[in-house]
């Protein structure tokens, strides 16, 4: 057993953009602001700004998804902007109108936003009609429309007729989403409006559907992806998505999910451990088991698993070999042969994929692990992409973004498209994109004056 102490430090390398040759050759042809003079117009702006918010007073925790929207509600200066959101969902405690948002957004563009609380109802209708270029207008919590989630939500089909539907396409040129971190769901506001009118994917969703479709269909190689966090299901799903795709070439397992690689590929971490995982996955136990059992058989060639852990005795952190295991305490970190291997790898890496944190960080003696991760990626010269969720949140409380080629907004959302699932929102912009890109002419809203 050694203890050791970890060293944390910040650095500035210059980061990798995704732009130019680093654009996928299969990204999904979408509208983009760039295609479209929206000057004078009145757009429908559907964003994801569901944030974390202190229970007790609704104070934001995190406004970083505020904060996203930014680039694109400066393109669109001169237009008349209806901002569309959900915050949570109905029933929850953090189940809110939407004018902190619209207060916070205020701020933060330099503008006051004017807060109509209702959606699609006379209020929102005439506010709207009043609108006159460069006015913004936020709408309500749009989950609180019926149509829109819970038991009466419409089905797919049938949101083109809906209500919200129906009366916002009537008063609006266009629709343009940055709502990535609802990419993955269904509903009128995010995929209703696809044939009414003109689709158009803002500045954040196009940074986020090219990122993430480099890193699912065309990574510059050597590609290596950081899998860790507590979400075993979906860290195995991305694991066998990129395989299945044939364009990863190392896939380090850290954090809860390297503790499960860890025992299917025959280490005996130990009953703790083994418990408090599969306490943690429930019903999914068994389906990742196999994933895992699968995985170490068929793909071991592709696997880095932690070299050594560290684990917490009386609230201090010791480090132990994997030969010291199994072990009646629990395993919170990789240890430091991990981080000294990982080095060497990453840093031949020309694409770095992260999700999920390799420690338990929120311990100030655990935090090492996924600190180093940090930096080593914050380090590493070539294309670098955060997948979202925690990883995403750290990276902006370090204030670390700006060292990433990109770091996702979305959580689910992130993990769907990483894993291969259906992406109902940005196949609703594809599909758009097909019928309204030979009319813009004819619509007056081509770039040409
Ligand atoms: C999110 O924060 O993940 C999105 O806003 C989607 O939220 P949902 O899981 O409640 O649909």
């Amino acid at each position: 057993m050694k203890g050791i102490v970890g060293t944390l430090r910040v650095c500035s390398t210059p980061t990798m953009a995704i732009e130019g040759p680093l654009v996928p050759r299969n990204v999904t042809t979408v509208l983009s602001l760039d295609d479209v003079r929206l000057a004078g117009r009145t757009v429908l702006y559907r964003v994801d700004v569901n944030s974390p918010l202190d229970p007790s007073n609704g104070a934001f925790l995190d406004d970083s998804r505020l904060r996203s929207i930014l680039d694109t509600l400066r393109d669109l200066s001169d237009s008349k902007v209806v901002i569309m959101g959900h915050q949570s969902r109905p029933g929850k405690i953090d189940f809110t109108d939407m004018a902190g948002h619209c207060d916070r957004l205020s701020r933060l563009i330099g503008q006051q936003i004017r807060f109509v609380g209702d959606i699609c109802g006379d209020q929102a209708m005439t506010a709207i009609e009043e609108m006159q270029p460069g006015d913004k207008v936020f709408l309500d919590n749009v989950r609180m429309h019926p149509e829109e989630y819970g038991d009466k939500k419409v089905k797919a089909e049938d949101e083109s007729s809906s209500e919200v539907v129906t009366r916002l396409s009537s008063v609006a040129d266009a629709y343009v989403t940055d709502a990535f971190g609802a990419a993955h769901r269904n509903s009128p506001t995010l995929t209703g409006f696809t044939e009414e009118i003109p689709c158009i994917a803002g500045r954040l969703m196009n940074k986020e559907i090219r990122s993430l479709e480099l890193a699912v269909n065309d990574p510059p190689r050597p590609y290596v992806a950081i899998l860790g966090g507590a979400k075993c299901d979906d860290s195995l799903r991305v694991s066998l998505n990129l395989i299945g795709r044939g364009v990863v070439d190392s896939i380090v397992m850290v954090g809860v999910v390297g503790n499960l690689m860890l025992w299917a590929n025959g280490h005996d971490i130990g009953k703790t451990n083994k418990e408090a995982i599969k306490a943690m996955m429930g019903d999914d136990f068994e389906h990742t088991w196999m994933m895992a059992e699968r995985l170490v058989k068929e793909h071991s060639e592709l696997l880095f698993l932690p070299r050594d852990v560290a684990v917490e005795i009386d609230e201090k952190r010791y480090q132990l070999e994997l030969q010291e295991l199994p072990t009646e305490h629990p395993i919170y970190d990789i240890g430091i042969e991990t981080l000294q291997d990982m080095r060497s790898l990453l840093n031949s890496a020309k694409c770095i994929l992260w999700n999920g944190p390799a420690s338990y960080f929120e311990k100030p003696e655990f935090a090492f692990g996924t600190i180093e991760i940090l930096n080593m990626c914050a380090e590493a010269t070539g294309v670098t992409i955060v997948g979202g969720g925690h990883t995403s949140a750290l990276v902006n409380q370090r204030g670390m973004a700006g060292e990433f080629s990109h770091n996702s907004t979305g959580g689910g959302s992130a993990l769907g498209m990483l894993s291969g699932d259906p992406m109902p929102v940005i196949d609703s912009l594809s599909k758009s994109n097909d019928k309204f890109r030979p009319l813009l002419e004819a619509l007056g809203l081509d770039e040409e004056e």
